[in-house]
């Protein structure tokens, strides 16, 4: 849909702000969006749009396979804040610039609780009522209730007149009965919001009900309750505590993955290393552009939008001195024969999990020798890191495991300013120039996930079995780098695989994507020989 089409609403939905106007000189700015728009406002035109289209056809939709993974997560959380009303949004549409939007993505706390996945459901919140304990969903203290705004009739103004929501405009979407057969979860029109949120609110020590809420996601959810929070004469500032202790709890119930989430982390590895065979395939057309950096890019890109809903981050597609740039996604640069690519990307399966991978490629298809030498320090770090990974390590063990053994080749190499342990200490990090970043986080939802949890749950945690996260070593040596030798600059390698606890140590979810030098060679020779 163009942006043009999509105002041509706004005279049949918003056109009463127009009716009675001042002159056109007199104008006010915010009415001359509408300017643009020639849909007639005729009765008769509203009428014959209102007619003759077939009804919808009434479906019995199956329950979703991760229904009963969102209600078991919904009953963990309802067992951690009993008697509290807990409101979790998932956000509005957000926008890009002036009337155009970006495609929707929920809040990965609303995905994680709700079970919904691409497209659902702009401006749903999920009010968890409490109840009397055990007599709540599954036996716990609470009631789930989706609230949102079901698609409307093909007879109303909505289903032709509003760009937003509209069937005609944006295709179907989902009444109250499908998502109430999909995900086992109560539903009730959004217009019902207001009253179930804000109801006997009030301070506790009164009598009145705590709200909890999962701000800075929806502001118009957060302005209810505030409103709610100041007529009631509930202390703001401890509201604010509350609410982040929620935020807090939801990130850290993402930290060990559940049957359904680990099968959905396998998609979407599983498709982000067929990204990675596209772009293997694409290189010696990426090494003849001035921009081969998008040549890689909208390859990886075409393969997400196949095999799933997007990408979880944006792709870097770094070559040559570009790659020693952590977060380049500018991917405007060349791709010359005899430099490296650093691909990290990532696909984002419709169930919105997302994988995160990085490659190091020749883009030659054969390391040099120098090349090589470097990327194999970065692989015994690699190794280092997975050597160590098993249930009862901190999570922080992993990374000493992998800094240590990048610490000793710079030393090898004679880079490090000061001896190896010397370095090592906490008043050294010398090395750190190099790798300036942590070698793993947990991954999920979203690419950085569990982000708001608890230090000692997360840097300081203890690993268990189900935790999913990368292992990233990388020694980035920028062109500009005096501390290095000539031959060490312009060259940046990582390696990232995604990594799944085990019972008893860890399982590489991406190990068929070549790792070592000589597989990554062979592999690329293979697909340019196929
Ligand atoms: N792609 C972002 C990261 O590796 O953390
Ligand atoms: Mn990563
Ligand atoms: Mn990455």
């Amino acid at each position: 849909m163009t942006s043009s089409d999509k105002h041509e609403e706004f005279d049949v939905v918003a056109g009463a702000s127009a009716v009675g106007f001042t002159p056109a000189d007199a104008q006010e700015l915010g009415d001359r969006v509408n300017n643009r728009s020639q849909r007639p406002t005729s009765e008769a035109f509203k009428e014959f749009m209102a007619s003759s289209w077939a009804p919808a056809e009434p479906v019995q939709h199956e329950r979703d396979e991760v229904a009963e993974h969102a209600a078991a997560r919904r009953s963990a959380v309802s067992a951690q804040f009993p008697n509290e009303r807990l409101v979790i949004p998932a956000g509005p549409h957000k926008v890009r610039s002036n009337d155009t939007d970006y495609r929707f993505r929920p809040h990965s706390a609303f995905a994680h609780l709700s079970g919904l996945g691409v497209d659902h459901e702009p401006g749903a919140v999920l009010v968890f009522e409490p109840v009397e304990d055990g007599t709540g969903d599954h036996g716990s203290g609470h009631e789930a209730t989706l609230y949102f705004k079901p698609m409307a009739g093909r007879d109303t103004q909505e289903f032709y007149a509003d760009a937003r929501h509209g069937e005609f405009w944006i295709g179907p979407r989902p009444g109250l009965e499908e998502f109430s057969q999909r995900l086992g979860l109560r539903t009730e029109d959004a217009g019902a919001l207001e009253v179930a949120v804000t109801k006997n609110a009030g301070p506790v020590e009164f009598g009145g009900t705590r709200i909890r809420l999962l701000r800075e996601v929806d502001l118009d959810v957060d302005a209810l309750v505030d409103t709610s929070r100041i007529n009631t004469t509930v202390d703001l500032e401890t509201s604010d505590a509350y609410d982040g202790e929620l935020a807090e709890a939801l990130s850290e119930l993402r930290l060990v993955k559940d049957a359904w989430e680990i099968s959905q982390m396998r998609v979407s590895v599983e498709a982000t290393i067929a990204g990675f065979h596209d772009v293997v395939a694409v290189l010696p057309r990426a090494a003849e552009h001035a921009r081969g950096e998008r040549i890689v890019e909208g390859a990886f890109f075409a393969r997400a939008r196949l095999e799933g809903n997007d990408l979880g981050y944006d792709t870097i597609a770094a070559s040559g001195n570009n790659a020693t740039v952590l977060h380049w996604i500018r991917n405007h640069g060349a791709v010359r024969r005899g430099d490296l690519l650093l691909l990290d990307a990532g696909v984002e399966a419709d169930s919105l999990y997302t994988a995160d991978i990085t490659r190091t490629l020749p883009v030659t298809g054969e390391f040099s020798p120098n090349q090589r030498k470097i990327y194999d320090a970065v692989l015994a770090a690699a190794d280092a890191a997975f050597a160590v990974v098993r249930p009862g390590i901190r999570f922080r063990d992993i990374h000493t495991a992998a800094v240590r053994v990048l610490a000793e080749h710079l030393d090898d190499w004679g880079l490090l300013p000061v001896s190896l342990e010397e370095a090592l200490e906490e008043t050294g990090q010398h090395h750190r120039r190099w790798m300036p970043h942590g070698t793993s986080h947990h991954l999920g939802l979203d690419v950085h996930d569990c982000a708001q949890a608890k230090r000692e749950l997360y840097l300081d945690g203890v690993l268990e079995p189900g935790m999913v996260f990368t292992i990233e070593p990388g020694l980035y040596f920028k062109n500009e780098d005096l501390a290095v030798p000539a031959e060490f600059r312009g060259i940046g390698i990582r390696i990232e695989d995604d990594v799944l606890v085990t019972e008893d140590g860890a399982e590489n979810l991406s190990a068929a994507l070549p790792r070592s030098a000589e597989e990554i060679e062979q592999w690329m020779q293979g697909i340019w020989s196929s």
